[in-house]
Order: structure tokens, then C-alpha cells, then sequence
């Protein structure tokens, strides 16, 4: 080989590997907290425009839930949505989702301790404006987050029970913290009438008549079209609106994957041929559902489930027949033959006992440092006993919800409560869980576990279809919860541990303004994770299960009203500790070291019944960062990654000018991103609370981190060869200088706060580029981002271009103009 060709070679390996993965700005729609006067939309800094977002790739519509509206954003044309329908809430709006045929979002009760509700709707219709309400239910007080499990037919809600004083009587109230899981069931009874009566009961229902198919028969007993409240029927000239498997009207029917569904005539599907298909019956029981989640193989004795490779989550239901086959997840389910052999994660019900061991309260005690809590032997079988042994039912409390007739759903509410633990809190799987509430506001209750326990975020556990795990923020956690019907309960608690920060560079100062970073700070931060996603790494070598985890940190402070000082906090600076442990130098205490930052008061103490007795280590709040833990063979979690200062140092290096920025203030109108610079860092820093883990090439895995406070998108890849994830960069709307209020006017933002990431695969967009949707929770926007790969180098000519087009926008006057043009096109349409 010529030396030319090798030094070709080596500039190309150069180049690859300073390419990094990035995002492209696209589109910003500003979500309105309010409609005033005569429907006039209201733009306001953190009003509850937006507190979170679910997205329907297949009908492309976001569904926005904030405190006063859901929103539906239409997504068709895809760089210009545009806001299509609001629906009045009687209260905030926290989480929402969306699954198959469901949308469901939670919104509070009246005061924060009140219970909540969950609120079950079919999806909204683009060509009939409607939009039904399905079902409604109880939950815990202060639902906060959402999730949908088996084939959309279980829906978890976690309820924080955040304490609060009562405005009215100044009473202390602090809620149970619990886990509802609710099941949305299709009514027997509703199916047999349906049966006799096909197409009654459907007020949706239009097929029937096709004077192309002699042999359609719509009113055969065996069709279940009736049970799909989107779907619109057969291919006929006198049902205008049916168009086939690709109908962006009736995103449910998807028939179009099915070999043997041979459908009807129409100009845009073209693979779609039922028309002529004299064999076509409606209710043909050779139908094998396809890639419709929300498929229901009812009676079909021919049904064989293995064959839905895009339905990973289908299990079997009813039949008999159904073996497991090909479906890696399938766990046996109702089905009495069900012989697992064929199933290499299948389980057999066996959890486990979460490992024990080591004085969970002091870091570095033998074992793994970066995993105070556990260590020890994971197989360990249960020193104290299972209380939800597999094969032991379980009773908690199981309510009715409310639903439509129309529709023949049911609703049931099973609400898990952790009261059981009140007395078992010595159990060596609750070791490093911790409980920041001392009890001093209540005399007439003492503090239990069950009640400081704040279930925050939800995510699928990666290979068991029957667990939920749910992140427990301020007590440093995560659990996971059995949804099995009748034996649900708690897996098993898991704490995630305490983050050294001897190794890394922590800017906690105060003083002087801006950057200063400095390392060897010999103490520790509760990681405190909000957001958990499931990963599974599949190497040459096997799969590997992990769990990524958002950082986020919490503080509890209760009580005290506006301005005034908390009642209680179990949190204070640094320079306020008394009695730390000899290691730490004089000068820490100093605002140009750690002084000013939130310290726990409460973690790290050498008796933790004494609060006087002085502490063994110290910690503060939140990772600044993300994590990455395994999950053993018996689902008990060991931190396997960690991103160390990875994120706050991209800020200060590529957006120095929001380093540590805080997004907080109440006053909005004299405020902005940039003045807010460094405030953050004696608090929470960049703040990770959102997550994202997106499969973008056969071999690469991205993991997208939402970073409250600087508001940055921090991006890590893993690779398919086993390797730990990779820093790639972060990235942020340029910042532009003026006060929230003032970038909220001009629409020169950004995404401020970037509570909730959605990625939208190529598969569903319309250029075939892969895309991330963030949504802004203080800012009340919606960004699409392009997610591509550029040379270091490009990223920064592109940031900055970015960045004086931004500026250059706001400063001209005929960019003014142009503006106001722009405003008045939009208004048009
Ligand atoms: C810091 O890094 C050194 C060298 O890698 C290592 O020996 C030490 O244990 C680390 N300290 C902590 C607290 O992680
Ligand atoms: C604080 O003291 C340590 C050694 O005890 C020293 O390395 C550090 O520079 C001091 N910091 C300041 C700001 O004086
Ligand atoms: C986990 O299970 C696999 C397969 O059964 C076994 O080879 C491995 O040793 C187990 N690992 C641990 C940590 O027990
Ligand atoms: C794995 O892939 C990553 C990213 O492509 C690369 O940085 C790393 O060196 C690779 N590791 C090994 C062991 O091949």
C-alpha cells in the first residue's frame, strides 16, 4: 500500500472519530398556558403550559397536558404543527401517555393531598374532531407520572403524596406515597350483545355493505371489530372515509403487516387488495393481527401469537393452543400448557431477594465505593422473609372506575401502598433508602417509611413484562413493583447510592460569579434519579439489562409560605454544618469553595437518630449527571456507569454563558437565562430529570439527558461492543440574551426546562431523519430536533451561526418585519 493511500486512510479514521452525535434545531411551537377574552392565546413563563407530552408517531399528534388545558398538536405537516383541539381540565394536568387506541393523563385533586384522577380517552380523530372519554378513576394523591404495560391494557400511575400544609386549618397532611395500577378491560357482557347485535354498541362502526365482495360479512359472529373505537370498516364505495392500512385517520387499523389480510381498494395503500378478494369475511379466523398493539385474539382458535414479531408485548391471552414461540418476553400468561422451555428469559416467577450486606450508611466500606447499600451476596434468599413471595396473593384495595357504556370498557384500581414496610424498616434490602422527613410537623404521627416514600418516575423492567420500576427521588431508590393480577405488590427496593466526588470537577461556589470548577472535594451527592429508562446492550458476548437513571436530586422542605423560611428542611449550606469529620479542610466553608451549597443535614450523621451527633461523611443533592446500573439475575441493581462531570463540563465549555444557569425565578419579567448564570450551582447544577434512550443505527444506542437549570440536551452513545456509554456533546436552542418574558414574546427561547424527551424514529417521520421532541416545561414549548452526526467542528460553526442569526433576528429591523410577516401567515392559518 502507497504511503499516500495510508496517510488517506489514517485523515479518514482522524475525521470519523472526531464526528460526534449532535442535534439540529427544526421547529419550536409555543404551547399556550391559557386562552383569554375571546379565545386569545396566553403565553406565560412556567404557567403549566406544558408539564408533559405524549406522541402518537402513527397519527402524528402530541398530546400536551398542563394545568388548565390537554392540547392536541398536529403533527402531519411536521415542521409546522399546529394546535387542533383543547380540552378544559377541572386541574393540573401532570403526566400523559398514549398507547395503542389510549390516551390517559392524571391531573391532581383540588389541593396537592388530595387524591387524584386518571382519565382514559380514545384518540382524538383528525377527520371528525372527536374525541370520547373511555373511562375515569381514582389514583393516590399527587399522581405524577404515568406509564402503559401489558399491550396496553394496564396502566401504572405513580402518586408522590407530597406533604403539605392545609392552606385552610395550617394542618400538616403528608399523604401515603403509592403505586395504582389500573386495568382497562373490554366488558364481556358488552362482546355478547355486540355478537347478537353486530355493529350496536359501536357508534363508530361504518363497514358492512360492499357490493365488490358478495362474500363480506360484517355481521359474522366472530368479528371483533366492535371492541375498536377507531375502527372505520370495509372498503366500499359507500364509506368515503375507509382507506386501508395506511389510513393516517384510523391509526389503529393496521391490518397492512398481515399475510393473510387481503383488505380493500384504495388509491393510497397500495399493497392493500381486499376488494377483490372474494375470500375476505370481516371476521376471518385465519387473522393474526399484525402489529396492532392492540389486538385482541378473543375467541381465535387458530391464533398463534408467536408469529406478532412487532408485538413484543402480546401474551397469549385465552388461547389454549398458544405456545410462547417466538415471543422472548411471553410469560406464560392464562395459558395452563404454557411449558416455558421456549423462552430463555422466562423466569418461572422467581424474583429473588434483593442482596444485603456492608453498612449500606458509610461509602467505601468494602465492596464497590460508588455503591454504598449494596454488595454482598444478591443471591442472597431472604433474611427476614419475602412479603410478596411469588405464589403468595397479595390484597391491596381494588376500586371501580367509571366508564362510557358506549364503549363496553371496565376499569379497575388496584392501589399497592409500602404501609407493610412501616415495621420492617431494619430489613437489609431497605439498607441506604432513605427517609429525609423527620417527622417534627405532626405530633400526631409520627414519620413512617410508607409515607416519606415519593414514587416518581416509571419505566418497563427490560426483560419482565410483570414488573414495574419506579423511581423513589428523594429517597435515593428506585422499587420494583409486581403487577401480576392478584399478586401485586413490591418486588423489591433498591438504593442507588451515593456519588463520590473526589475524581470529579463539581463547581459549587458562590462567589465569583461564572465558572470556577475545582476537584478533590472529599465528599459525596445522593444521585436522588427522577427519569429511568431500560436498556438492554446486546453484544456478541449475549444481552446485558440495564437501567439508565436521571440524576436529578431533591430537596424536602415543607411548609413557609411565600418568602418565608420552610418548616421543615432537610436541607442547609454547607458553611452550617457543625461537627464534620476531620478530613474536610477549614476552607470548604468558604462561598469560593462549598459554603453556600444545599447540603443534607439529615445523610451521613454518626448516629442517624442523633441530629447532633455529627457526621461521617457529607452529601449533597442530586448527581448532576446520569447513571447506568445493571440489573442482576435476581433484578437487584449495581451501579455498573456513571457520567461523572461529563455534562457540566460540556455546558461550560460550548454554552459558557448559561453554565449553571437557573431556570427558577418568580419574576420572569427582569430575569433571563443568562442573568440567571451560576445560581444553580450551590443547588441542583445541571439538573438531569429527563431521559431518552434511542435506537439509531443497527449498532449504536444514543441516550438523550434533559438538564434542567443550563436547559441543555446532553447526549452519550453506547455501542453494540460492550463498551460503556461514550460523551458525545450537548446541545441547546442558542442562547440569546433578554428576560424569559421578553424571549417568550419574541419566541427566541429555547427549551427551558427540558422535562420530557420523546424520540421519533425515521420510521415515523416524513424526511426519514430520526428526531428528537423536547419538550420545555417552564418555557411551554414543543422543539423538533434532527439528530445527525457532524464533525466537532461543524457543530461549533453551526452553534454559532446559530447563535448570531438568533441575535441578528432580534437586533434588525427588517428582520422585525419579516418577523411580524411570519406572524401574520401564521395567523392565517
Ligand atoms: C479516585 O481515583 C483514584 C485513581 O483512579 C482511585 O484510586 C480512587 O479510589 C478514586 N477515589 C474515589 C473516591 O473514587
Ligand atoms: C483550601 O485548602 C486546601 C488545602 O487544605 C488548598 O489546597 C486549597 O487551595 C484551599 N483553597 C482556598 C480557596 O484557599
Ligand atoms: C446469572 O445467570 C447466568 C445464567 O444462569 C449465570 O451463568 C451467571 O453466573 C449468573 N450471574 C450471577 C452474578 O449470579
Ligand atoms: C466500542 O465502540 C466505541 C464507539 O464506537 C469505541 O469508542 C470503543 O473504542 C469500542 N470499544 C472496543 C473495545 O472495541
Amino acid at each position: 500500500m502507497g504511503f499516500l493511500k495510508v496517510l488517506a486512510i489514517l485523515v479518514l479514521c482522524a475525521h470519523s472519530t472526531l464526528a460526534i452525535w449532535t442535534l439540529k434545531y427544526m421547529a419550536t411551537k409555543y404551547i399556550p398556558s391559557d386562552y383569554i377574552n375571546n379565545n386569545e392565546r396566553q403565553y406565560q413563563y412556567d404557567q403549566g403550559a406544558a408539564n408533559s407530552v405524549a406522541y402518537d408517531p402513527t397519527a402524528s399528534y402530541a398530546y400536551v397536558a398542563g394545568n388548565k388545558f390537554v392540547q392536541v398538536v398536529d403533527y402531519s405537516r411536521f415542521i409546522a404543527p399546529n394546535i387542533v383541539h383543547k380540552e378544559k381540565t377541572a386541574s393540573q394536568a401532570t403526566d400523559i401517555a398514549h398507547c395503542g387506541y389510549i390516551v390517559a393523563w392524571v391531573t391532581r385533586g383540588a389541593k396537592i393531598t388530595d387524591p387524584g384522577t386518571l382519565h382514559v380517552w380514545d384518540k382524538y380523530r383528525r377527520n371528525t374532531k372527536r374525541w370520547n372519554n373511555i373511562c375515569t378513576g381514582p389514583v393516590g394523591s399527587d399522581p405524577i407520572s404515568i406509564k402503559f404495560f401489558d399491550n396496553c391494557q394496564t396502566i401504572v400511575v405513580a402518586n408522590k403524596g407530597s406533604a403539605a400544609l392545609d392552606p385552610g386549618t395550617g394542618s400538616f397532611i403528608d399523604p401515603e406515597g403509592t403505586i395504582s395500577i389500573v386495568r382497562i378491560k373490554k366488558n364481556r357482557q358488552q362482546m355478547q350483545q355486540q355478537r347478537q347485535q353486530p355493529g350496536r354498541g359501536n357508534p363508530n362502526f361504518q363497514g358492512g355493505n360492499n357490493p365488490n365482495n358478495p362474500n363480506f360479512q360484517g355481521g359474522n359472529p366472530n368479528f371483533q371489530g366492535g371492541n375498536n373505537p377507531n375502527f372505520q370498516g370495509g372498503n366500499t364505495p359507500n364509506n368515503p372515509n375507509f382507506q386501508g392500512g395506511n389510513n393516517p385517520n384510523n391509526p389503529n387499523f393496521q391490518g397492512g403487516n398481515n399475510p393473510n389480510f387481503q383488505g380493500g381498494n384504495t388509491p393510497n395503500n397500495p399493497n392493500f387488495q381486499g376488494g377483490n378478494n372474494p375470500n375476505f369475511q370481516g371476521g376471518n379466523p385465519n387473522f393474526q393481527g399484525g402489529n396492532n398493539p392492540t389486538f385482541q385474539p378473543g375467541n381465535n382458535p387458530n391464533f398463534q401469537g408467536g408469529n406478532t414479531p412487532n408485538n413484543p408485548n402480546f401474551q397469549g391471552g385465552n388461547n389454549p393452543n398458544f405456545q410462547g414461540g417466538n415471543n422472548p418476553n411471553f410469560q406464560g400468561g392464562n395459558n395452563p400448557t404454557f411449558q416455558g422451555g421456549n423462552n430463555p428469559t422466562f423466569q418461572g416467577g422467581n424474583q429473588g431477594f434483593p442482596g444485603a450486606g456492608g453498612n449500606p450508611n458509610f461509602p467505601g466500606a468494602g465492596g464497590n465505593p460508588n455503591f454504598p447499600g449494596a454488595g454482598g451476596n444478591p443471591n442472597f434468599p431472604g433474611a427476614g422473609g419475602r412479603p410478596n413471595f411469588p405464589g403468595r396473593r397479595t390484597n391491596f384495595p381494588t376500586t371501580q372506575g367509571t366508564c362510557a357504556t358506549q364503549f363496553g370498557h371496565r376499569m379497575t384500581i388496584t392501589t399497592v401502598d409500602f404501609r407493610s414496610y412501616n415495621t420492617r424498616t431494619n430489613m437489609p434490602s431497605l439498607y441506604g433508602v432513605r427517609m429525609p422527613y423527620d417527622g417534627s410537623l405532626n405530633a400526631n404521627s409520627p414519620r413512617t417509611l410508607s409515607k416519606s416514600l415519593e414514587p416518581s418516575s416509571i419505566s418497563e423492567h427490560p426483560s419482565r413484562p410483570d414488573l414495574a420500576v419506579v423511581s423513589l427521588t428523594p429517597n435515593n431508590a428506585v422499587v420494583q413493583i409486581t403487577l401480576t393480577e392478584g399478586y401485586e405488590g413490591v418486588s423489591s427496593f433498591s438504593a442507588v447510592g451515593l456519588k463520590p466526588w473526589y475524581n470529579y470537577s463539581l463547581d459549587a461556589s458562590s462567589t465569583p460569579a461564572g465558572i470556577s470548577f475545582n476537584r478533590g472535594y472529599n465528599i459525596y451527592s445522593l444521585r436522588q434519579p427522577s427519569a429511568i429508562e431500560p436498556f438492554v446492550m446486546r453484544t456478541r458476548w449475549g444481552t446485558e439489562q440495564f437501567l439508565f437513571t436521571a440524576d436529578e436530586g431533591a430537596t424536602t422542605k415543607y411548609g413557609g409560605g411565600q418568602g418565608d423560611p420552610p418548616r421543615f428542611s432537610d436541607a442547609v449550606p454547607y458553611s452550617r454544618l457543625r461537627q464534620l469529620p476531620q478530613y474536610l479542610p477549614a476552607n470548604y466553608s468558604s462561598p469560593r469553595e462549598l459554603g453556600q451549597l444545599e447540603m443534607s443535614r439529615v445523610d451521613g450523621l454518626r448516629n442517624p437518630a442523633n441530629p447532633n451527633s455529627g457526621y461521617d461523611y457529607v452529601n449533597f443533592f442530586g448527581g448532576r449527571g446520569i447513571s447506568m446500573f445493571r440489573f442482576l439475575n435476581d433484578s437487584n441493581l449495581a451501579l455498573a456507569w456513571d457520567s461523572q462531570d461529563q455534562i457540566a463540563r460540556g455546558v461550560a465549555e460550548t454554552f459558557p454563558m448559561v453554565h449553571n444557569s437557573r431556570s427558577f425565578t418568580p419574576d420572569a419579567q427582569s430575569h433571563g437565562p443568562k442573568s440567571q448564570r451560576d445560581l444553580a450551582s450551590t443547588q441542583l447544577g445541571a439538573q438531569c430529570k429527563s431521559l431518552a434512550v434511542a435506537n439509531v443505527d443497527r449498532d449504536t444506542t444514543l441516550v438523550f439527558v434533559g438538564a434542567d437549570g443550563p436547559s441543555v440536551i446532553g447526549i452519550f452513545s453506547v455501542s453494540s461492543n460492550g463498551s460503556f456509554p461514550n460523551f458525545e456533546s450537548v446541545y441547546r436552542k442558542s442562547p440569546v440574551p433578554g428576560t424569559f418574558s421578553q424571549l417568550l414574546s419574541q419566541k427566541q427561547m429555547g427549551d427551558i426546562d427540558p422535562a420530557k424527551l420523546v424520540f421519533i424514529p425515521r420510521s415515523a417521520t416524513p424526511d426519514k431523519f430520526n428526531y428528537l421532541l423536547v419538550m420545555g416545561k417552564k418555557s411551554g414549548t414543543l422543539s423538533m430536533y434532527r439528530i445527525l452526526r457532524e464533525s466537532r467542528r461543524n457543530m461549533l460553526n453551526r452553534l454559532r451561526k446559530e447563535a448570531s442569526s438568533a441575535t441578528s433576528v432580534k437586533r434588525s429591523v427588517s428582520a422585525i418585519l419579516f418577523s411580524l410577516i411570519v406572524a401574520a401567515v401564521t395567523y392565517l392559518f
